[in-house]
């Protein structure tokens, strides 16, 4: 375990068996389909990754960076597209991958944006979701994990772009975020 880490939440093991049966729930919900998958970057690549190679349907992948204005831990729902879709949205079935819903607020935002792009259907697919923080009527259709409201990194998620590349979901020590 990486020294910052006091705790680890979910390991490597829970994770790929977890990401094994989303893919193959996406396989069966979009069979014949060519659903648009839209990765939230920077931190649901690995899972985008790890689940898509379980989805045996044919998938298109996009990617989408947004940044939400606010500090290193919290997002203020104030979204700025920082990299768009390359790919046309109307007519669609798009799957939205995210790392974590907090308040709800940058999925919300992403929500609206491809209902106005006229989407054909969107369902969010998430590895984490931390309920505790909603502050938005936003629900997932797939929740990998259930979190504590506890700031978490590791598999994509990061503290100040460190940790992103950690096999697991683990908490911080205090003393690393000056806590
Ligand atoms: P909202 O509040 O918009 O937040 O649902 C989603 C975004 O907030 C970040 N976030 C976290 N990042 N560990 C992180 O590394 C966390 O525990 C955490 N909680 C929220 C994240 O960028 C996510 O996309
Ligand atoms: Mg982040």
């Amino acid at each position: 375990m990486h020294n910052d880490i006091k705790e680890i939440l979910i390991t490597e093991e829970e994770i790929r068996s977890k990401c094994k049966e989303l893919g193959k729930q996406l396989a069966e919900e979009y069979d014949g389909k060519f659903p648009l998958a839209v990765g939230v970057l920077k931190g649901a690549m690995p899972f985008m990754s790890d689940i898509l190679r379980y989805t045996d349907c044919h998938v298109e992948m996009d990617f989408m960076d947004v940044s939400s204005y606010g500090n290193e831990m919290r997002s203020t729902g104030e979204v700025k597209i920082v990299k768009d879709l390359n790919t046309q949205v109307e007519g669609r079935d798009l799957i939205i991958i995210e790392d974590i819903i907090d308040s709800g607020l940058t999925l919300s935002y992403l929500v609206d944006l491809f209902k106005y792009r006229k989407a054909k259907s969107i369902k969010i697919v998430t590895l984490l979701d931390k309920p505790e923080g909603r502050t938005t009527e936003l629900k997932a259709d797939l929740v990998g994990f259930n979190v504590p409201n506890e700031f978490v990194v590791g598999y994509g998620l990061d503290y100040v772009e460190k940790y992103r590349n950690l096999p697991y979901i683990g908490v911080l020590k205090p003393e690393v975020y000056g806590g």
